[in-house]
């Protein structure tokens, strides 16, 4: 085979609890991860050009972004997808190549773990392309040390991570979410999110809780109840992202105005998730939402959907 493409959805959070700052400079969390129906496309293919025996200047692991607004995504070895390409070479032992091209949908640095999505495909495409073989609980071993969001990518669905957010237990859903999400301008930076709600419990004289799962939040999911879902939405990263982007506190408003059954920050922000009814709602609420200051787009999506797949 000398190319492989593989789909890999972008996440919302549920529930992301964030406990104290440990010493490696993580935190510990409950993080409800939901794969939704906003995908990225990660080719590998085979390079076409002499191999480095006869061409030493030719790097291993290249790496091209096409889509809407990817300037910001490094297209040098920093790429997510590249640093999974190489983890999983150096696991096989050997030197690989491969050209990759990452076709973007999902929104860059804004909250729906697009990045994590980019390296948990490049894995699955890589470990096809070079014929590995390796089993999915190694790519998922390996896919922790690239990111705490990476193994959810390859598993999506519905799962609870604890831990940095890297150990994951599935969850049991019914039915199907409807969802919009609100693009903003721009993303926000996860480290300094992060940052910020340290800063504001700190502010406030509030120690950090012990992350804990909600009970309401895993019953609605069982049940398939969109409207008790809509409220046991929750995010303690939340407030931090409206410090930093004053501007979302306006989208969220105008989402629960035009009756979401949930508004709510997407992970680290600024990407804004709505739970409706149906898509039909969604699409209504789409609508509604495309002409709020501070959007950039809108766009619909439903979960949950597959982790990352073989697409062709
Ligand atoms: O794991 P990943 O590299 O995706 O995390 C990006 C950043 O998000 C970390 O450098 C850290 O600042 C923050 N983070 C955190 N606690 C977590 C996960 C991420 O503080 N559990």
């Amino acid at each position: 085979m000398s190319a492989i493409t593989v789909r890999v959805p972008a996440k919302v959070n549920l529930q992301l609890a964030v406990g104290p700052l440990r010493d490696d400079g993580y935190h510990d969390l409950v993080n409800v991860f939901h794969a939704v129906s906003l995908f990225d496309e990660v080719t590998a293919a085979e390079p076409l050009d002499p191999a480095p025996e006869r061409d030493p200047s030719a790097a291993p692991l290249r790496v091209r972004v096409e889509g809407d607004l990817t300037g910001e995504v490094p297209v040098s070895d920093d790429n997510l997808a590249v640093r999974a390409a190489r983890a999983l070479a150096d696991r096989a032992g050997r030197s690989y190549r491969a050209d990759l091209l990452i076709r973007k949908s999902i929104p860059v640095a804004g909250g729906m773990a697009g990045g994590s999505a980019d390296a948990a495909a490049a894995l699955v495409a890589c470990n096809e392309l070079w014929g590995l073989g390796l089993p999915v609980e190694d790519l998922m071993e390996i896919a922790a040390d690239i990111g705490s969001d990476v193994p959810f990518a390859l598993l999506g669905d519905t799962a609870v991570g604890t831990g940095r957010g890297e150990r994951l237990a599935p969850l049991e859903t019914a039915g199907v979410f409807h969802w919009v999400f609100a693009l903003a301008d721009g993303g926000l930076s996860t480290p300094r999110v992060y940052g910020e709600c340290d800063r504001l419990r700190e502010e406030a004289g509030v120690a950090a809780p012990t992350p804990a799962v909600s009970e309401a939040l895993l019953a609605a999911l069982r049940e398939g109840d969109a409207t008790a879902l809509g409220q046991a939405l929750s995010n303690d990263l939340q407030p931090a992202a409206l410090a930093l982007r004053p501007s979302l506190a306006d989208t969220l408003a105008a989402g629960r105005e035009h009756g979401a059954l949930g508004a709510i920050v997407s992970g680290s922000g600024p990407t804004c998730a709505f739970l409706t009814e149906s898509a039909e709602r969604a699409h209504e609420l789409a609508a509604l939402l495309k002409d709020v200051d501070g959007c950039r787009s809108v766009v619909t999506a439903h979960g949950p959907v597959p982790g990352a797949t073989v697409a062709g």
